[in-house]
Formats: structure tokens, sequence, C-alpha cells
């Protein structure tokens, strides 16, 4: 990433200049090579390999030989067992290798499968950062993983486990220092495999720049920083941003983005990107759009203190569609793609909308708020009529929108809702290919009830019952009948904890999913 983030000034102009600097510096994007090679001679800091159970020292005979048999000891005395999770380091003692240290990563069962593959690796990549120092790195690809899909997760994972967040510790943490990853293979399949790895590090530094900006605290990411910030990511090649500002908004009547924004002193901003491959200029388009909420106080009717903690993360369904867009553009995708992102700041201002008050849609309809904390739902439906506008075909929405869905998943699947059963396959399929979970729930008629206003088109809220699909039939009012899909990210876009393959923080949930479908997405219009 070269890239330089110096926005324009506004008023926090010197702030924003330091920390458009540490954001540049953290974004250093590791080399990624695909090639075959002795081990002895690999010039690396590390040599990683996954070591599955029950694997023994089967295809390990030679590194083996080079840590003095410490594997094999190890194996009989049951302290290497290739359970997952499992970290074994060893120094190399023979004198004719290269490289000093090997790290065996435990893999459990699941051999070959490129989600157990990019866990691995991704486990790899924390250990190797852990370990300090280590520039340049090896991920040995045994026969079984010797397919595209595992190459490319073995690079996702390395990229993405070496991550680290530094941009304001002023000391004892490193960024991460690697720069060099090599995946080693046969020697017939390198050629043919570089591009599987090159793919899997596009996505991955894609999925870092949405963690990046997840993390990003609110005092610093505002709306227009975001949108600044979309357009210096996103922009070039076949992918124009255009950033719309009170004006524009205004113009495209998106009253219920407008209300939500107004007790904030911080302007909205919607982020509209266009990607057009050469040659086609016509045929289905693919319209993201990501909820951009750069802190959700709850407005009026304003959360507790345990419930505000975290609300910086409310744009990580934007930061996924900028990724997607950005590594959309980079990669070629085949379709052409418009990406949307509403961004506003969700605050209890002088002039800030009430509880009872009544907002008018982008498409006419007349809302109810009756709790101003549901103010995803508001800047969605205004950005899907806005992307139904600007010639979206296929609508896929991606929130951090409701805290019923993370009661109802928890933390290990993202909730997927919309219509037709078609349209939902699809979008769920592309997220299995990029491994990420989306599970359905039901959009029954009768749930759209629960929305029903005394006096407007719809309130904004539906009780507690069902408050996940609630939210999603809410939107499905703003899809004018596209083929839509609506995926929540309240309970994926962010690490409670850290472990073993994960970083307490920003997941970048969806980046590689919205990616994977632009790509699957245009041969399954073609064939419908
Ligand atoms: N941003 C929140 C949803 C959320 C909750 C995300 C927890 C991540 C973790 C959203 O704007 C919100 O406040 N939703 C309300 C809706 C309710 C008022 C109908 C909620 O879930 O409580
Ligand atoms: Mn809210
Ligand atoms: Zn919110």
């Amino acid at each position: 990433m070269t890239a330089g983030f110096l926005g324009r000034p506004n008023r926090k102009g010197q702030r924003l200049r330091v920390y458009n600097l540490v954001m540049r510096a953290e974004l250093g994007e590791p080399e990624v090579v695909c090639r075959a090679a002795m081990l002895r001679e690999l010039e690396v800091d590390l040599i990683c390999l996954a070591h599955y159970a029950d694997q023994g020292l089967d295809g390990l005979e030679e590194v083996d030989r080079a840590v003095g048999g410490a594997f094999g000891r190890a194996l009989t005395s049951g302290t290497l067992t290739g359970k997952s999770d499992e970290l074994f380091f060893s120094d190399i003692s023979d004198p004719e290798w290269s490289c000093r240290r090997v790290l065996l990563v435990g893999a459990g069962r699941g051999l070959g499968d490129p989600s157990v593959v990019r866990g691995v690796a991704t486990a790899a990549g924390v250990a190797a950062r852990g370990a300090g120092g280590v520039e340049k790195l090896a991920w040995i690809v045994p026969d079984s993983e010797r397919s595209d899909s595992a190459i490319q997760a073995a690079a996702e994972g390395l990229l993405l486990g070496a991550f680290r967040d530094v941009r304001f510790k002023s000391e004892g943490e490193e960024a991460s220092s690697l720069t060099h990853v090599e995946l080693i293979v046969g020697r017939s399949a390198a050629g043919k495999m570089q591009v599987a790895a090159k793919r899997g590090a596009v996505l991955a530094n894609c999925v870092n720049i949405a963690r990046l900006l997840g993390n990003e605290p609110a005092n610093l990411l505002t709306p227009p920083v975001f949108a600044e910030r979309a357009l210096q990511l996103v922009s070039g090649g076949r992918t124009t941003v255009e950033i719309l500002e009170d004006e524009a908004i205004a113009s495209h009547q998106m009253g219920l983005l407008q209300g939500v924004a107004q007790g904030s002193i911080e302007p909205a901003r919607v982020i509209v990107m266009r990607y057009e491959p050469e040659g086609v200029s016509d045929g289905p388009v693919l319209g993201l759009v990501g909820k951009g909420v750069t802190f959700d106080s709850g407005g009026l009717s304003l959360k507790t203190a345990d419930g505000m903690m975290r609300m910086k993360r409310d744009m990580a369904g934007g930061a996924a569609v900028i990724g997607a867009m950005r590594a959309i553009g980079s990669l070629g995708a085949p379709t052409r793609v418009l990406g949307i992102v509403p961004a506003v700041e969700n605050m209890p201002g002088g002039r800030a909308i009430r509880p009872g008050d009544v907002l008018t849609a982008a498409n006419g309809k007349r809302v109810e708020v009756l709790n101003t904390d549901a103010e995803g739902r508001l800047i969605l439906g205004d950005s899907l009529v806005l992307a139904q506008k600007l010639g979206a075909t296929h609508l896929v929405d991606i929130a951090t929108l409701t805290g019923a869905c993370v009661v109802a998943l928890g933390h290990q699947s993202s909730g997927l809702m919309g219509n037709p059963a078609a349209w939902i396959e699809t979008v769920r399929f592309a997220a299995e290919g990029a491994g990420e979970r989306l599970w359905p729930l039901p959009m029954f008629e009768e749930y759209a009830e629960q929305l029903k206003s005394d006096i407007a088109d719809l309130a904004n809220v539906g009780g507690r019952p069902a408050g996940a699909i609630t939210a999603g039939m809410f939107l499905k009012a703003f899809t004018g009948g596209l083929p839509w899909a609506h995926i929540d990210i309240a309970g994926t876009a962010w690490n409670e904890k850290s472990a073993t393959h994960l970083l307490r923080g920003a997941t970048g949930v969806g980046v590689r999913s919205l990616a994977e479908l632009a790509f699957q997405f245009s041969q399954k219009e073609k064939q419908s």
C-alpha cells in the first residue's frame, strides 16, 4: 500500500496528519511468492509446516533430521500430537540448512480442507509475529494441500495472522516485521499456484484494511474521514469513488439517513464506489451496501455504558464493502459492482431526532422512529433505494445491525436473510467458498406485522421477538422487489478474545465473501 493518506485538512488537521502517517506505516503488504525449492536452501527466518493429527512423522522426515530428531522424540513422548492449535518450535541444528528455526502447527483432522489450512496458516502467522523478528517466512505445502483453494487459503491465513495493529501504541509493541512469504510446492505446480497465492495475498490485505478501519476510534474515523479513506483505498484502475455530501444527499431525498445524522456535529457522507470491468457495459450489476455508523451512542434512545463501549465498530459493514471493492478492483472481477456506504454518527445532540418522529425515506415511505437506536436500518433503507437508482440489479447489504442476531447465532456465524431463496443460496455459497459462515433466518410475511405503525407506513422497531428478522423485514421494504440478501454481522465483526489463530479486535468479516460473490455472480446470472 503506497497511497498517501494525507486527506484534506479539517478542524482536526494536525491530529489527522499524524494519524495518517501511522496508518500508512501499518499497511505494509508482505510479498508472497509460490515456488519450488530444496528445504535446506530456504533463506528465511522461519519454516512453518502444518502437522495433522495421526500424521506422525510422515512427510516430516527431512525436517526431523534437520532438528536432530526432536520431532520424533516429541511424538514418542506425546508432547507433539498434531491437534489443533498446537505450536511446536524447534531449532535447526543441521549446519547445511540456511534457516535456523522451524515451527509445526497442529492442524487436527481435516486434511487439505481450505478452511483448516487457512486457520492453521493464521496460527502460524500469529506465532511468527509473536516469536519476533521474523521477516521472511516459508510455508511448506504438502501434496494434500496442493489445490488452488488451499494455496490461496494458506496465503490468506499467513497474512491475516501476521497482522498487528500498533498504530496507537507508543512503545513496547512492534508492527508485523513480515516482509516476505514463500509458499514451497513441488516443481511442476509452482507457476500455476502463484496466481492462487497472489489472490490470497490481495484478499488478506483487503481484510486487514477492513480490520484497521474497524479498530479505529470514532474520534478519528468520523464520517468525512471514513469517506476520504475509501477514496484513497478504492479509487484507481477500473474503480471510481464519489463522495456524496449534504447537498447531494438532500437531492436524493435520503430523509432517513439525514434524520440519523442530525444529532451529531459530524456531517454525513455517502460513499459511492463503481467498478466496471473492461468490455462489460451491460448486464447485471451487483449492489453492495455496508452500514457505516462511525459511532452508535443510540441517539436519544441512549445505550447503556456497557452497550456503548464498543460502538466504534458499528461501521464494520461499511469497512467490509470498502475492503471488498478494493479486492474486486485489484483482482479484476468479471462483473459490474456498485458499492455504497452510508457514513453517519448516531448521537443525541440538540438537533437529534426524537422517538416518535416521522421521517420520509428516499422511496417516499414514511417511517415512525420509535427507537433512535435502530438507526442502521434507517440509513440502509435509504441506501438500498439509492443502489437501485444507480443501477443495481441484485442487492446485498452487510451490517452490524442487531444485538438479537448475536443472541441467535453468537459469534460463530453471521445471520443471512433476504429473498428469493436462489439469491440467498448464491450468497451463502460464495461465503462458504471464502471460508466465512452465514446462516439463514426465516422471512415469513407475518413478521412484518410487528413493524406496523399507528400513524406512518411503518415503524423502525418491532419489539423483542425475532429482533434480527424484523430488522430484515424493515430493510425488505426498501429493496423494490429486487433479489436481495441481508447479512447481519453484529456477532462476527469482532473477536472478543485472542486465540492461537485469532487476534482480539475487528475481524474484517465479509470482505472475502463479497469479493468471492463478485466472481461467482456473473456466471450464475448468465446461466439463469
Ligand atoms: N449497532 C447496533 C447493533 C449491535 C449490537 C451491534 C451489539 C453490535 C453489537 C444497532 O444499531 C442497535 O442498536 N440495534 C438495536 C435495535 C433495537 C433498538 C431494535 C439492538 O440490537 O438493541
Ligand atoms: Mn443502534
Ligand atoms: Zn448501530
